[in-house]
């Protein structure tokens, strides 16, 4: 579904990708993982368009997309979450996930202030059409006509998610979505993430700093240590993969007591 290849992409002299290359099969949870710094979110930057890089090449669904902005990336079915949270206070939840039909058509980014142009029957039959596909799936029946704000932050995330599920894209982009988040939430946004995956075979490609939510969904993890891919496979080969725990110790990250031990093992 998604190729990225070969990404180089430097800031002045900082490389901050190089020999980057990810490869998002169809229906399949793929997560690009790495301690602070590693370049994670510039590659998100470069897949979404936000940045354009030196060389290399970004491929959807056959099609070579590395020379279009973002906008034209969502039309083509690309659909991302922000990692802070980018809601509208003072509109209800139902009104917000709405807001994700405005996205692919006009800018990618939400502007405050737009207005959708929709007649009344087309915004009923798309209040209609998410409340039939996405506000049962993601358990939002309950406060779908609240006001955004007085949810709790992992309801907020929640309501992210289900905005840019409105289009019903081929590949869905997160963008740290557990940060922040309390054990519950994080094992709470894990799951739906698997079942939106599970409903509509959406591809997804997770840019995550947790790695145990990233171990417990992915089906392949590519990992990225100073702008360069140090490791990929299934989360049981990365899991125990000497360079991957020298990595994250060496950044000071939280390591399993399991991987510590093998690190301690391996350096002596
Ligand atoms: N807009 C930018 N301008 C200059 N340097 C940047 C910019 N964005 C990222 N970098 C540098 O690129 C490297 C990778 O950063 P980043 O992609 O944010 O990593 P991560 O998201 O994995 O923490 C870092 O050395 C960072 O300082
Ligand atoms: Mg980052």
């Amino acid at each position: 579904m998604l190729r990225v290849d070969d990404i180089q992409l430097a800031f002045g002299g900082v490389k901050a990708l190089s020999g980057v290359s990810v490869h998002a099969k169809t229906g399949m949870i793929t997560a690009v993982i790495g301690p602070n710094g590693a370049g994670k979110t510039s590659l998100f930057n470069v897949v979404s368009g936000f940045y354009k890089p030196q060389s290399g090449r970004v491929t959807l669904d056959g099609e070579d997309i590395s020379g279009l902005r973002p906008h034209q990336r969502a039309y083509r079915g690309m659909s991302r979450t922000f990692q802070n949270i980018a809601l509208f206070h003072g509109m209800s939840v139902l009104d917000n996930i709405k807001l994700g039909a405005h996205t692919k058509l006009k800018s990618g980014v939400l502007s405050a202030g737009f207005r959708l142009r929709l007649t009344r029957s087309e915004e009923s039959e798309l209040s209609a059409e998410i409340q039939r596909d996405i506000i049962g799936l993601l358990e939002l029946d309950r406060v779908q006509h609240h006001p955004v704000e007085d949810l709790a932050y992992g309801l907020q995330k929640r309501v992210e998610l289900a905005r840019a599920l409105v289009m019903k894209p081929k590949i869905l982009l997160l963008d740290e979505p557990v940060a922040g988040m309390n054990r519950e939430e994080k094992s709470e946004m894990s799951r739906f993430v698997v079942d939106v995956r599970k409903n509509w075979n959406t591809t997804v490609l997770l840019i995550e700093h947790d790695m145990s939510m990233v171990m417990g969904i992915s089906d392949h993890i590519v990992v990225l240590s100073f702008g360069k891919p140090i490791a990929s496979g299934t989360p049981d080969e990365v899991r125990s993969n000497p360079e991957v725990i020298k990595a994250y110790l060496g950044a000071g990250d939280e390591l399993t007591p399991a991987q510590k031990a093998t690190a301690g093992a391996r350096s002596q």
